[in-house]
């Protein structure tokens, strides 16, 4: 595992979103309020480049006490990108699909050293989303 700088942290902007390019893997890093996070730009369901998809505010249902809608409306907390494929939405905080917890996008550690943004990948990324890649396609529940 080897730390690669990709930038400083006060040139990125918030919010914001950069696709880099890091030893042949393609990683997305957003940024909210001040808070980094990185993924692999690698949707879950079909292997889309779900990181350069629409970021948009989470859309909620609002629910009265008595347990009727009061309709939709736009988190104030909750940021999504949505996968240019086929739509699927992930909170760029957590990586997580808002519909399916089992569904979620995989993790890159990104950290601020001495105002420089590095992220970090495990040995052997690349290859194993080429061999994912190569993988009969498989449907998610
Ligand atoms: S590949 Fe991303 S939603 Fe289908």
């Amino acid at each position: 595992m080897q730390s690669i700088l990709i930038g400083k942290a006060a040139a990125f902007p918030n919010p914001g979103r950069k696709v880099v390019e890091v030893e042949g893997v393609s990683v997305g890093v957003f940024c909210r309020d001040g808070k980094f996070t990185a993924f692999e730009n690698v949707c879950p369901h079909m292997g889309g480049p779900v990181c350069q998809g629409k970021i948009i505010a989470r859309v909620e249902e609002l629910i009265a006490e008595d347990k009727t809608s009061l309709g939709l409306a736009f988190s104030k907390d909750h940021t999504n990108v949505a996968c240019p494929w086929h739509g699927y939405e992930f909170d760029i905080a957590t990586g997580r699909h808002q519909g399916n917890p089992r569904l979620r996008l995989r993790p890159v550690t990104i950290e601020v050293v001495d105002g420089d943004l590095r992220v970090t990948l495990p040995e052997g990324t690349r290859e194993r989303i080429a061999r994912r890649r190569q993988a009969p396609l498989r449907e998610v529940d």
